[in-house]
């Protein structure tokens, strides 16, 4: 492999994106996925910033068009989640065909989408974001935990079909993070979390760096799903 690695990021700009995004670019060159925020503080030079919806095929088919032939190993990490909690009995079936539609449909577009030219380079990686609520589900989160499992199947579908082309598919499982999706729950919630981590604290976004920088190194870990969570229990 070459020196040059093109990353894309989707949620760049969400909580985890957002500082993901800052170690990523340590890395190599990243595009940087966001749909309705606001763009700003885009000084960095290593990153460029692409509108794109997810859950629009058309606007994926143009994204992947746009970019073909100009992303030389290209690792590909899916941060994008759109989540709505609910009880189960009450769960609205619009609010499941929409969270559905982002966190796997929009993954498995997009993935499908720039999987021609990682076959064509032969190289890829694929890096699914899931999360420990999908394993070991909490109250309110049928259908966030449903797609967050899903992934995991995805994934190791992917590993199988294409680990020939040097493409590897893996998962990971994230605990606790106070940002973005975790920022939103009541402090006596984070409170609670806090006591079922060994650590008593919060996950550094540097660790999920790490993670991904590992796998990007890595050729033979394929189809793995990797935790985390600080030891959450
Ligand atoms: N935070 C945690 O503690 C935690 C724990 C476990 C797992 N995770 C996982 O980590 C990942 C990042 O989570 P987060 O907390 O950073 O979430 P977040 O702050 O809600 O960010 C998610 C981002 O997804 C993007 N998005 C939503 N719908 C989209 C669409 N249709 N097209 C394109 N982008 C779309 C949004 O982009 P725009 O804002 O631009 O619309 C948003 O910024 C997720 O996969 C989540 O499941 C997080």
């Amino acid at each position: 492999m070459g020196d040059e690695v093109m990353i894309i990021l989707t949620g760049a700009l969400g909580g985890i994106g957002k500082e993901l995004l800052k170690h990523l670019s340590k890395i190599d060159s990243v595009i940087g996925v966001y749909n309705s925020s606001l763009l700003k503080d885009t000084a960095n030079s290593k990153v460029m910033y692409e509108k794109l919806n997810i859950e629009d095929p058309q606007a994926i088919r143009s994204f992947a068009q746009k970019w073909k032939g100009r992303l030389p190993h290209l690792t590909l990490i899916h941060s994008a989640v759109f989540n709505i909690d609910g009880l189960f009995a009450s769960y609205k079936e619009v609010d499941w065909d929409k969270v559905m539609r982002t966190n796997v449909k929009g993954n498995f577009l997009l993935t499908q989408a720039l999987l021609p030219q990682m076959i064509q380079e032969k190289w890829g990686r694929i890096i699914h974001i899931s999360s420990v609520v999908g394993v070991d589900g909490s109250v309110g989160t049928a259908c966030y935990s449903a797609s967050k499992t899903a992934l995991v199947g995805m994934s190791r579908v992917l590993a199988k079909e294409y680990g020939r082309f040097n493409i590897t598919s893996n998962i990971l499982t994230l605990g606790y993070f106070e940002m973005g999706l975790t920022e939103t729950l009541k402090n006596d919630v984070k409170k609670e979390i806090l006591k079922r981590i060994p650590s008593n604290s919060f996950g550094e976004v540097s660790d999920i760096a790490h993670a991904i920088e590992f796998l990007i190194k890595s050729q033979y870990i394929n189809g793995s799903v990797i935790t985390i969570d600080g030891a959450f229990q």
